[in-house]
């Protein structure tokens, strides 16, 4: 079995491959068979209603560092786009300058959300000829762009609702493109100032995205990934056993080779009342890129710095952390119980490990697209055993809103 290789974003971040299998469950696998080989995540791109104050937020409470940068001041007369890092992940945050521009339309259909889900691939041409055999949407043939940095070669195919995967190869001819991330980007320094004594960063690698797409087209979606991606089957499947009284949701993971790139895919259940998953959909107007699972070492310190930054979490009710059940069910784990509860930390524990978990609210004005913080130790799991405690969290929430 050939072994993994870091990706330059890894190597920038200064990871190995160890902390990867820990933080992200990353697997060797053989690509040399793979029909749609990806490297892992390139970037996130969200469209957002005001990118200049998004990109400060993501500095100043998430700990991110500005990069990149491109707007009118560099010849993009239609938008402002701010290119963020924190460990190797990449955010792109764009909002509309021209009034007219297409990212007008698509803010007011769907709010603050992801666009893109970029992915990092060794060989453009080879992914774009599969994805045409297996009858996906190619939105953007395979094409070179450049600079005076180099040259990359990009593609894009179309995924649930208004999202898309644009497929970006870095290395052509041997030469990796060293621009700040792409042609049309300028590199960019944050002017922003850390606080005395706040880590260097709070998160190190995207560990997964959870994509809701409607009632009936969960299995479409994933057999989409296998089919036209080659992504496989993760374990994990949630049926019935997530029922809560209210609302309900089917969910199955799917997952490139090295399982850098993971995507969780929910459709609402029947149930008494009006899901999580059917409030998303409404206001986001289609399915969409519903949670960002961000890796950390430390979720206890990444915790404890974002409250004081002002994020809200999801609260846990204290019954989860007295069920008795629960001790039962973790077993060990690095911290006490009491530590876990005191932040609202969520612990769930499989064959292979455990892991612990917290949600955010929603990040924007919708009921949309929020975050969570997971640190891995072996689990390769997403929480099921959580689901029903999360989802009686988020439907107290849910029912403040007055949307259950
Ligand atoms: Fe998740």
């Amino acid at each position: 079995m050939p072994h993994n290789t870091l990706t330059a974003q890894e190597t920038e971040a200064e990871l190995d491959l160890e902390q990867l299998q820990q933080l992200v469950g990353l697997v060797d696998y053989d690509a040399s068979t793979d029909p749609f080989p990806v490297s892992g995540w390139d970037a996130i791109v969200f469209v957002v209603g005001n990118a200049t104050q998004t990109a400060h937020y993501y500095q100043s409470v998430w700990g991110m560092e500005l990069v990149g940068y491109s707007g009118p001041e560099n010849g993009n007369r239609d938008h402002k786009a701010f290119v963020l890092k924190s460990g190797s992940i990449r955010f792109v945050v764009k909002g509309a300058v021209a009034p007219d521009s297409a990212l007008v339309t698509h803010h007011a259909a769907h709010g603050d959300g992801v666009v893109d889900i970029a992915l990092e691939v060794p060989d453009v041409d080879k992914c774009i000829a599969q994805a045409e055999r297996a009858g996906a949407t190619v939105l953007d043939e395979p094409h070179d762009v450049a600079d005076e940095h180099g040259k990359v070669r990009i593609a894009a195919i179309a995924t649930y609702g208004q999202t898309r995967h644009t497929l970006v190869q870095r290395v052509i001819d041997g030469r990796r493109y060293d621009g700040a991330y792409l042609p049309g980007y300028t590199a960019a320094q944050s002017t922003y100032v850390k606080r005395d004594g706040a880590p260097k960063r709070l998160f190190q690698a995207l560990d997964h995205i959870v994509g809701n797409v409607e009632l009936g087209k969960m299995d479409e979606w994933v057999g989409f990934y296998n089919r036209v991606m080659g992504f496989v089957n993760m374990a994990e499947f949630i049926g019935d056993d997530i029922a809560t009284d209210y609302s309900a949701l089917m969910s199955k993971v799917v997952a490139n080779g090295n399982h850098r790139v993971k995507f969780p895919l929910n459709e609402p259940a029947i149930a008494k009342k009006r899901s999580q998953i059917d409030e998303y959909l409404d206001f986001y107007q289609g399915p969409g890129a519903q949670h960002l699972a961000l890796a950390t070492g430390d979720i206890l310190r990444t915790v404890d710095e974002l409250r004081k930054e002002g994020v809200e979490f999801l609260s846990t009710p204290d019954a989860y952390y007295e069920d008795p059940e629960l001790r039962a069910r973790i077993g060990q784990v690095r911290v006490p119980v009491e530590e876990l509860q005191k932040r609202g930390i969520l612990v769930d524990r499989d064959e292979d490990g455990y892991l612990l978990q917290i949600f955010t609210r929603p990040l924007g004005d919708r009921p949309t697209v929020f975050f969570e913080i997971i640190e891995r130790h072996g689990s390769l799991g997403f929480g099921k055993g959580n689901f029903k405690a999360l989802f009686e969290s988020i439907e107290r929430e849910q029912d403040k809103r007055g949307n259950l």
